[in-house]
């Protein structure tokens, strides 16, 4: 595989395996899928300057999910569906059918002063180039719907496919859903979720897909009451009646940086999900993009996780390529103590691996500090990680621990991008931290917690 794409990125803050533009503004993951023997990676893109602008559908290969190689833009804002500077192509997904590869995507475009939102068609038989589909739209908005109707994740379900799309009536939120036989020809077919004002006036790129025998639905909504970035919900589907029944329902991750996510099957059949690490400026802790603009690039895209259903909740573990990251010959990690810190320069990568037991707590609580601007604490009292992170006027995360079990986390630094996991996936914590000096010493005061480090490598 060719990881060149790793080289021709440079910057302090550059993370190393997660994925950045070489340059320009990058938000929402689109059309993940395995397709030909590769992984495809679309991705929101202006490839023009590091604010969001006229969206391109950016492109990457990899064979293992880290390793991204640049391909050639797979959209750009050519029509008249798509082609004003506040329009452009928007999310969407992917999906092969006999043997070609089919994009669905927003066209967003405003026609006399007014925001039009249709879903529109692309294809590929090289997986390279890409055709819009010459009876583009494919889905226009139903009259009862409100002008943001957007991002259509694509799905097949007992021989049909499907859509899901956000949107809403009367600035309440919804997920409606869409089939068709062929994918060209699409029947409305109710509204799947309805946010009823509990979860903001727009659902911005919802998910839906099967775990075992549950249906997930994922949803990112826009100006939700309860300050939520990204929330799932786990449940019951009946395709005949359109109706969801919802069971659970949580944040997808705990931490300041999680929007979008998106998912699909591995070469496994294993459910794979990608979010945007940032956020817009309109949301919660939402005030700044720290300074990677300064080296030409701005946003990057979670590790690729593995979602499961673990006791009626959903958990996430980064994809098991990762292992082979880990520098050879450091595989067994350094021990890290307060007489032996370990020391991490600002341009490299590590995992920071902890354990330890309840009851070798004495205090009932530890902290780790991960830089001079952010900590992570366990307070065994209240059963909570607790994530602070002091610049950009964020403030604290709270992430649950899981119950009963000897204790393990694992922090992956990676340039600028943090993201942890505790308790073998029970929460995770994605936050940009962007520290300032060259090289931070890691230590831990506590002799009962064991932390290891382990140096990421190409
Ligand atoms: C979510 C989103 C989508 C939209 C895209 C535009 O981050 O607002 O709803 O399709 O970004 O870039």
């Amino acid at each position: 595989m060719n990881t060149s794409i790793l080289k021709d990125r440079s910057g302090a803050l550059r993370p190393l395996i997660h994925f950045t533009s070489q340059k320009g503004w990058i938000n929402d993951p689109n059309g993940l899928i395995y397709y030909k023997g590769k992984y495809h990676l679309f991705y929101q893109f202006n490839p023009y300057g590091t604010k969001w602008d006229k969206m391109h559908w950016g492109h990457a290969v990899s064979s293992d999910m880290l390793h991204w190689r640049d391909m050639p833009i797979a959209l750009t804002p050519t029509e008249n569906y798509e082609n004003d500077q506040e329009g452009g192509c928007f999310s969407g997904s992917a999906i092969e059918k006999d043997g070609r590869l089919y994009l669905i995507y927003t066209a967003s475009a405003h026609i006399d002063g007014k925001l039009e939102q249709t879903q529109c068609l692309a294809y590929s038989d090289d997986g390279v180039n890409f055709v819009k589909y010459e009876k583009n739209p494919v889905i226009t908005r139903p009259s009862f719907a409100d002008p943001d109707f957007r991002d259509p994740k694509i799905f097949k379900h007992e021989g049909k496919y499907y859509t899901v799309i956000g949107g809403n009536i009367e600035g309440d939120g919804k997920v409606f859903l869409y089939s068709s036989d062929d994918i060209f020809s699409w029947k409305y077919e109710g509204i799947l979720f309805s946010s009823e004002h509990r979860h903001g006036w727009m659902l911005e790129c919802p998910d839906f897909f099967p775990i075992e025998d549950k249906w997930v639905l994922t949803f990112s909504p826009m100006s939700s009451p309860d300050r939520k970035k990204c929330v799932y919900l786990i449940g019951d589907m009946d395709f005949e009646k359109c109706s969801f029944t919802p069971e659970y329902y949580d944040d997808a991750d705990k931490g300041f940086d999680y929007y979008a996510p998106q998912s699909f099957q591995d070469e496994n059949g294993r459910r794979v999900m990608i979010a945007w690490m940032n956020r817009w400026l309109w949301m919660p802790y939402g005030e700044d993009w720290g300074p990677t603009e300064n080296e030409g690039w701005r946003g990057a895209l979670t590790l690729p996780r593995t979602v499961t259903i673990r006791d009626g909740r959903l958990e996430a573990m980064p994809v098991s390529t990762i292992h082979s990251l880990y520098t050879r010959k450091k595989t067994e990690g350094i021990t890290i103590s307060e007489s032996k810190p370990f020391t991490l320069k600002r341009d490299k990568s590590c995992i920071l691996g902890i354990s330890y037991n309840d009851e070798d707590i004495e205090s009932g609580v530890f902290s780790i500090r991960l830089f001079e601007n952010a900590a992570l604490t366990f307070d065994l009292v209240s059963g909570n990680a607790i994530f602070s992170y002091t610049a950009d006027g964020k403030g604290i995360m709270l992430a649950p621990l899981r119950k009963g079990i000897k204790h393990e986390a694992a922090i992956i630094v990676d340039g600028s991008a943090v993201e942890i996991f505790i308790d073998d996936g029970f929460s995770t914590i994605s936050a940009n931290v962007f520290r300032e000096y060259d090289s931070f010493e890691f230590s831990v005061p506590y002799k009962t917690a064991i932390i290891q480090a382990v140096t990421i490598e190409e």
